[in-house]
């Protein structure tokens, strides 16, 4: 081989080369570099901040209209970040596994726009704010789409009244193992909280009927409020609640399993209902301060959701009155406000401080 031969075969071997790293670059990147990777010291900081910080907080109580939660300890405390990689930071009671309580109606609704699509589950359920309490009678009366959303009790059940199979146990079924993809692992029911709600939630069972007076229920309503409470006493540790969080902050991809589990072209759906209505009366609050799409649940979980970022979640069983965990509140706006995770914030578009100005 000559050597202007040589030469010329360098230069298409190097030509093929910085092709190949050019086209594969990208993708390869974007899935490899973790959005906290520069940062992951300052995320163990600020958990670890937060978590001493409302560590010793008494503030709120348990809710105890169901007997089971009356009874947790309220000391209990777990704080829990899982990113879109797969990174987990986490604090406290981390193990503990707490009743997921109305976190799952999230889900559920997710699962109903799998199966139905986006289109019907607004027009069967709605996504307009109550601005009442989340098990409200009157809010059914009174709202034109007597469901409201997906998120309070009579729209929850509603939408659990969506899915679909031959009967109660396959729904049931379905809605567990979509849960468990959802987290990355399998889930399962905590018997004690099941059995202590089935045998006090008349509420639920009343609004159940009056949605059935207004055609707003789409399968037999006791079943529905059986397998909604049955949705709602599923065990969740802190970490297995964030890394659902992480699922919808990952549009819809389980961080740890690679499964595409709930349709990408739903997340901006599940997102917006979250921003919404996911603490009741709380949530314009919520908004203002925190800037995050979250739900609450009786059972003293939140997790919010910062999305492409990750999940945070935090467990402690002292409600406020709208009957949103006050500790989970307060890390959850001390960890997001730290790492500049409101999505209202030039910061979270990537801007510094004055650019656009
Ligand atoms: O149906 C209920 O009342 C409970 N299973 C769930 C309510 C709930 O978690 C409200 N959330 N903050």
């Amino acid at each position: 081989m000559s050597v202007m031969q040589l030469r010329a075969k360098k230069v298409v071997v190097a030509i093929f080369v910085a092709v190949t790293f050019l086209s594969e670059a990208p993708s390869a990147f974007s899935q490899k570099i973790s959005p906290v990777a520069a940062r992951r010291e300052q995320v163990q900081a600020v958990v670890r901040e937060a978590y001493d910080k409302f560590r010793s907080d008494t503030s709120g109580k348990n809710a105890d209209y169901i007997p089971y939660l009356a009874q947790v300890d309220s000391k209990l405390f777990g704080v829990a970040v899982v990113t879109t990689d797969n990174q987990t930071f986490s604090l406290g009671d981390i193990d503990y596994s707490f009743s997921i309580q109305s976190i799952s109606k999230v889900f559920t609704a997710a699962l109903a726009m799998e199966e139905l699509g986006v289109d019907k589950v607004f027009q069967r359920i709605g996504n307009e704010p109550t601005g009442r309490a989340f098990n409200s009678v009157n809010a059914v009366v009174d709202m034109p789409t007597h469901t409201g959303n997906p998120l309070v009790n009579a729209g929850a059940i509603a939408t659990t009244s969506l899915i679909s199979g031959q009967n109660a146990n396959e729904k049931w079924n379905k809605i567990l193992n979509f849960y468990g993809k959802v987290a990355g692992e399998k889930l399962s029911l905590i018997d004690e909280v099941y059995k202590s709600e089935a045998a006090t939630n008349a509420g639920n069972k009343a609004l159940s009927m009056l949605l059935a007076k207004y055609d707003r229920i789409y399968a037999d309503p006791f079943e529905s409020v059986d397998i909604y409470t049955k949705q709602c006493s599923v065990g969740v540790n802190v970490v297995q609640l964030a890394r659902m969080g992480a699922t919808i902050a990952n549009n819809g991809i389980n961080p740890k399993t690679g499964e595409q589990v709930i349709k990408r072209e739903d997340v901006p759906y599940i997102l917006s209902v979250m921003m919404m209505a996911g603490l009741y009366d709380g949530s314009g609050g919520w908004a203002w301060h925190v800037g995050l799409p979250a739900k609450s649940g009786v059972g003293g979980g939140i997790v919010a959701i910062a999305p492409g970022k990750g999940a945070i979640a935090v467990f402690g069983p002292r409600l406020d009155e709208a009957g949103n965990s006050v500790k989970a509140q307060k890390v959850i706006e001390y960890v997001a406000r730290k790492l500049d995770y409101n999505l209202f914030s030039p910061a979270s578009f990537g801007l510094k401080a004055g650019v656009g100005q």
